[in-house]
């Protein structure tokens, strides 16, 4: 830690003006308006939680606020004004969590009601670190119920709404963190991603994220499903800003209580993501652009999509990249999925996790006891998968092939990467427009292929669909940049050159709105809106 060299600018530091401005913040933004003294970190801080007071029912994307807010901030004002201040990364920076963080200032419930008090008596190390970085947590957003599936609809949240139009879903698992840092409710968001959970919300929300290789984020003190394909990750309206997120969230380094953080070589660990950012180019990238991740038949759902994409290609070619077209019958999203390992490995993992010595309050001490609550809400399509999951474990034969299956899959994509001389591999996250309320599934997404085999992934805007009645913006359409182990660094780089070719991204119509700022004695409480939930989804229904 170094001093800051702005603390000669304290003089002004307490003396708000208050013109600090939510909506679009970015980190350096917020930096900004703190250090000259446009606004105290109170003022950044009311402002948010006044945007998600007076806005929240338009997505239903907030479950709870952190009471620690306000003091957070009023203390980094004090310091600030003593001259006292140190320089860290994210200096009062207002974030929301997925609330499968642990938190031990607030219950971490998966979104599900039977651990709506089930209370962490210690931060998840990637929570400890944003906090060490000088982020203030405002409080946890949404998701789809224990992060199964992607429509963001859950037992105790209800029902979370695309804020780009109203009658589709967010994406998911993570959507109320997209929805949310899509309406300018904190200065980003944090998911996780199991298949597709940190991609898709950032997807169907204009909004850029990192799924980091498995092992460079300890995922310790984060609700489970998948040993093999879990991994954390930040969600956020700008590059520069996720840059600077998955630096902070990898500076946890290695976990004993998280063993594949143990596969970090020496030279990625300590990386710092924002620095170098612009050092990239265009010229002479190779990309790899998957045929078999695009459904090529015309239809409102699918036609914006593929128009984006192409969009995206011949502006690469402009900017002096190759993109060649990979048709290998490989490349699958359907088949690959048949190697999906969470039905083994979900109860001895959510087993493990609920009987941490760590883990207080109330809450079930196992999977099954969790199920057998009727405090839950489980889609008709996914009855199969949990009750399966909760008769499965990693000892059934099957295990064994489906992980030589994807040591296959490994393999073949790191070969596709040498055959063609890649330096990524492109396609849309999703081969359709995100799903209306109300679906069987989050259908169309392509995140298998990074989950199965560990490889990051860097998400971006790159088009709307047609504005109509019930979007009149247009619904997002983003694209996966997936890369080799570790190379996080570079597919960054690639995705600062994308935002370069200007904005893709819009702000919601609604969201535009400015929201006076209020002055609280505590952080206000929210209560989420559960009777919003599609009756196709029965409360407790597991048949
Ligand atoms: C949200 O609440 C405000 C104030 O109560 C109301 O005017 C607005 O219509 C509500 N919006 C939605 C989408 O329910
Ligand atoms: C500066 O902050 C440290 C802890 O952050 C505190 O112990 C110390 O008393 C503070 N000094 C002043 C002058 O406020
Ligand atoms: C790594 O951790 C997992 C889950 O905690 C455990 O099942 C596995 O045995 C560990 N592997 C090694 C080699 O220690
Ligand atoms: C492709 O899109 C069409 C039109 O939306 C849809 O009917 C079809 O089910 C999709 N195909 C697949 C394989 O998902
Ligand atoms: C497709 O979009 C067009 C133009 O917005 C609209 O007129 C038409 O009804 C839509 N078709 C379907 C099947 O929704
Ligand atoms: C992809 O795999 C699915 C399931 O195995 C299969 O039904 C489908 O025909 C395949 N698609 C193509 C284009 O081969
Ligand atoms: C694991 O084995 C159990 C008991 O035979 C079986 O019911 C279950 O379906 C198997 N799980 C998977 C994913 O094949
Ligand atoms: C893996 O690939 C090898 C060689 O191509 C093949 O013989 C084997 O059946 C494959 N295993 C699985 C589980 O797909
Ligand atoms: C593709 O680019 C054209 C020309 O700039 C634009 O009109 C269109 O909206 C874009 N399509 C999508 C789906 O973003």
């Amino acid at each position: 830690m170094r001093t800051s060299p702005v603390l000669c600018l304290t003089a002004l530091a307490g003396k708000s003006l208050a013109t600090f401005d939510p909506r679009e913040a970015t980190i350096a933004s917020t930096h900004h308006d703190i250090y000259t003294g446009l606004a105290t970190c109170r003022d950044v801080v009311t402002s948010f939680l006044s945007r998600i007071e007076k806005l929240n029912n338009h997505t239903n994307a907030i479950i709870a606020l952190d009471p620690a807010a306000l003091d957070l901030a009023d203390e980094f004002d004090e310091k600030l004004a003593a001259n006292n201040a140190t320089y860290v990364p994210l200096s009062c920076i207002p974030i929301l969590l997925k609330d499968n963080y642990d938190t031990a200032s607030i219950p971490t419930t998966g979104g599900n009601l039977d651990l709506s008090k089930s209370q962490p008596s210690i931060d998840a190390p990637a929570v400890a670190a944003l906090k060490k970085a000088g982020a203030i947590i405002l409080g946890k957003a949404n998701l789809h119920e224990l992060a199964l599936e992607g429509l963001s609809v859950s037992s105790l949240g209800g029902q979370t709404i695309n804020p780009y139009d109203y009658t589709r879903t967010p994406g998911g698992s993570s959507g109320g963190t997209g929805a949310a840092i899509a309406s300018s409710f904190a200065v980003f968001g944090t998911g996780s991603d199991t298949v597709n959970s940190l991609r898709s919300p950032a997807s169907a929300n204009s909004l850029f994220s990192c799924r980091p290789t498995r092992g460079l984020i300890s995922r310790a003190g984060i609700v489970p499903i998948s040993y093999t394909q879990d991994v954390i990750g930040p969600i956020a309206r700008s590059v520069g800003d996720v840059a600077t997120a998955l630096t902070v969230m990898a500076s946890v380094g290695y976990d004993a209580s998280d063993n594949a953080t143990s596969l970090v070589p020496a030279g990625i660990e300590g990386t710092d993501y924002a620095l170098g950012l612009s050092a990239g180019s265009l010229k002479g990238k190779r990309f790899g652009l998957l045929e078999g991740f695009f459904n090529r038949t015309a239809s409102n759902e699918t036609s914006p999509v593929n128009q984006a994409m192409a969009n995206i290609t011949a502006k690469l070619h402009r900017a002096g990249a190759t993109v060649v077209p990979i048709t290998d019958s490989l490349y699958n999203a359907t088949a690959i999925l048949k190697l999906d390992t969470q039905r083994y490995e979900y109860r001895e993992e959510m087993n493990a996790y609920l009987q941490r010595a760590s883990l207080g309050g109330e809450h079930p001490e196992t999977l099954n006891e969790l199920y057998a609550s009727k405090k839950f809400v489980v889609i008709p399509s996914q009855y199969e998968y949990v009750n399966t999951a909760l008769v499965s474990s990693t000892g059934n034969a099957t295990y064994n092939t489906v992980q030589a299956g994807i040591q296959n899959l490994t393999l073949a994509l790191q070969r596709t990467f040498t055959a063609h001389d890649l330096d990524a591999i492109i396609y849309p996250e999703q081969k359709n427009i995100v799903v209306p309320i109300g679906s069987a599934s989050q259908s169309g997404r392509n995140g298998i292929l990074a989950a199965l085999t560990g490889t990051p992934v860097v998400t971006v805007p790159v088009g709307f669909s047609p504005a109509s009645a019930t979007a009149p913006r247009g619904i997002p359409i983003g694209m996966e940049i997936l890369g080799r182990s570790w190379t996080e660094a570079l597919l960054l780089q690639i995705a600062w050159q994308i935002e370069q070719f200007g904005s893709i991204r819009r702000i919601p119509e609604w969201a535009e709105e400015v929201v006076d700022i209020k002055t609280y004695d505590a952080v206000p409480s929210i209560t989420p809106n559960r009777g919003n939930i599609n009756a196709a989804y029965p409360l407790g229904n597991l048949a």
